[in-house]
């Protein structure tokens, strides 16, 4: 039961840290004029990974791990398989952002200057994450409650 809920509030927690995260990171990014601004992005961003780790950790653990419902229960939920696709599309949105900000951060540590004129287009890849996400918990309530 202990680790029931400490699953389940990790998860939420996940939720709160990831869209405060995220769309923290798509304002840092649209107001970057200079590499003064990179530390906001990269703080905002660091956040948006430490909940990915949360959300995807305790959501297999709790789908297959036998502490909730079952795996069963959630493989033959279509609410479940529904979540999971958007979980693909926010994936998706976000490899551009990984990928350049892992880059950002390489030229950083070299002394190097990165190259911020992408900086836009990762704002809307950042934004565009976040109605995908809150439909992602209309998804999760309902797949709970086995509608
Ligand atoms: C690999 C990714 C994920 C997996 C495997 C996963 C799996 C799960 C599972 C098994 C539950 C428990 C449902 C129950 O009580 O029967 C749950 C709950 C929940 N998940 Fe996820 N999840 C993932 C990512 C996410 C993300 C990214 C979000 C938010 C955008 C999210 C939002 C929620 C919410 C709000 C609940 C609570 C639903 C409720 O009890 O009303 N999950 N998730």
């Amino acid at each position: 039961m202990g680790l029931r809920i400490a699953l389940a509030t990790l998860h939420l927690v996940a939720l709160a840290i990831g869209i405060a995260a995220v769309y923290a990171r798509g304002r840092a990014l649209r107001r970057v004029t200079g590499q003064q601004d990179l530390p906001n992005v990269l703080h905002a961003d660091n956040g948006y990974g430490v909940a990915a780790v949360l959300w995807i950790a305790t959501g297999l653990w709790r789908a297959f791990g036998g502490v909730e419902k079952g795996s069963a229960y959630y493989l033959e939920s279509h609410w479940f398989i529904g979540k999971m696709g958007l979980f693909v599309l926010v994936l998706a949105l976000e490899i551009a952002p990984m990928v350049t900000l892992i880059r950002w951060r390489v030229a950083l540590q070299r002394g190097q200057r990165p190259p911020l004129d992408r900086a836009p287009r990762l704002a809307v890849l950042s934004f565009a994450q976040v109605p995908v996400l809150l439909l992602m918990v209309l998804m999760a309530v309902a797949m709970a409650r086995a509608w």
